[in-house]
């Protein structure tokens, strides 16, 4: 598949969660995510970083379809999924396995109960009209492509390390050939030392297949590992979007900055300019007003108080920030 085309295209993409409050108030709104729009390409990989609660697995969900987003629009190759699942509940069984999830923790998304065999096979069993001996052939020859032995088709998933538990889920994720991987965190609860391996085998599935990788993480070591673009989140919303080499060597919006601070590629000059990320993540229930950031950005003024920056084409990426032009020279 070219790498040109356009598999996913999120427009707007929005998930806005009700909370229940006492008598007589008005339901708290929490903007998880508010209106975020990218586009994936076939055999490319989108990592989205940003702290603690800025809405990454909320992205995750709406674009794995778990959850319906509250707005906005998804597409893939070509297909609005968003209208689809109102309106034709047939097409959207066919195209929904396109898209598949790796979650953070194998120990708790595989069944403990089920063996690795039952765990392949299910999605063939459930979208696929493929006879018990087709659905073997197709679980031995999947296991092989993640680097798991024939043998370990009869056994249960407590009997297998961290990481080749992960490579069951990615199996499991592959079994229905999707376009799409939505991967949250897929190797933040293994070893240092096995994560290599696991990104390793990613981005050999992603070449040999043409795979699209919506990549989470915080980790910005394996991001630099792994990504081709990256998107920075900030309480819901995206403050900067790049290749991985712009962000990496120069980031611009302040908050990419603070967060990318500790890596070593960023050139010495903007080293100096770079100022620490301090405070505290506000909630998304009491969302400052004009640029979400300005309670902790060292260059905020009225402007920055008052104006939602809104995110636009600077220097070979998108920055969402009023004054990138005096902060990047
Ligand atoms: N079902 C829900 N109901 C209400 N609020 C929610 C729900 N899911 C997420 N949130 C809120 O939305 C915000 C974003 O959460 P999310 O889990 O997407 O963040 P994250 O970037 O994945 O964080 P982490 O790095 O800790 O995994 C948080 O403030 C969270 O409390
Ligand atoms: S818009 Fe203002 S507050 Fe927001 S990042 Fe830019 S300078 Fe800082
Ligand atoms: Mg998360």
């Amino acid at each position: 598949m070219s790498i040109d085309k356009i598999l996913l295209e999120a427009k707007n993409l929005t998930r806005h969660y009700r909370l229940p409050q006492a008598w007589f108030q008005p339901p708290a709104l929490v903007r998880a995510l508010d209106g975020v729009s990218f586009t994936l390409n076939a055999g490319r990989t989108l990592a989205v970083v940003g702290e603690s609660g800025c809405g990454k697995s909320t992205l995750a969900r709406q674009v794995a379809m778990i959850e319906q987003p509250t707005g906005g629009q998804l597409w893939i190759d070509g297909v609005n999924l968003s209208v689809l699942s109102t309106t034709n509940k047939a097409q959207l069984k066919r195209v929904r396995p396109q898209i598949q999830m790796v979650f953070q923790n194998p120990a708790t998304s595989l069944n403990p109960r089920k063996k690795i065999g039952t765990i392949l096979e299910e999605p063939l069993l459930l979208n696929t009209p493929l006879n018990k001996f087709e659905r073997i052939e197709k679980s031995h020859a999947m296991m092989e492509k993640v680097g798991l032995r024939r043998e370990f088709y009869a056994r249960y998933p407590h009997m297998f390390s961290g990481g080749q538990r992960q490579r069951i889920a990615i199996a499991r994720a592959l079994m229905l050939s999707p376009k799409v991987i939505v991967a949250d965190e897929p190797v933040s609860a293994l070893d240092v030392s096995i994560q290599a391996q696991v990104l390793n085998l990613l981005m050999d599935l992603q070449e040999s297949s043409g795979l699209a990788y919506l990549f989470i993480s915080h980790n910005l070591a394996v991001v630099e590992h792994i990504a081709d673009e990256v998107m920075v989140m900030y309480l819901g919303k995206v403050v900067e979007h790049g290749t991985k080499r712009a962000l990496f060597y120069r980031p611009l919006h302040p908050y990419t900055q603070a967060l990318f601070a500790s890596m070593p590629r960023i050139d010495s000059a903007q080293r100096q300019k770079i100022s620490l990320l301090r405070g505290e993540l506000p909630s998304p229930l009491t969302m400052p007003t004009g640029c979400a950031f300005h309670t902790r950005c060292p260059y905020a003024i009225d402007r920055c108080r008052n104006e939602v920056p809104l995110l636009q084409a600077f220097d070979g990426r998108w920055v969402a920030c009023h004054r990138v032009a005096e902060i990047s020279v």
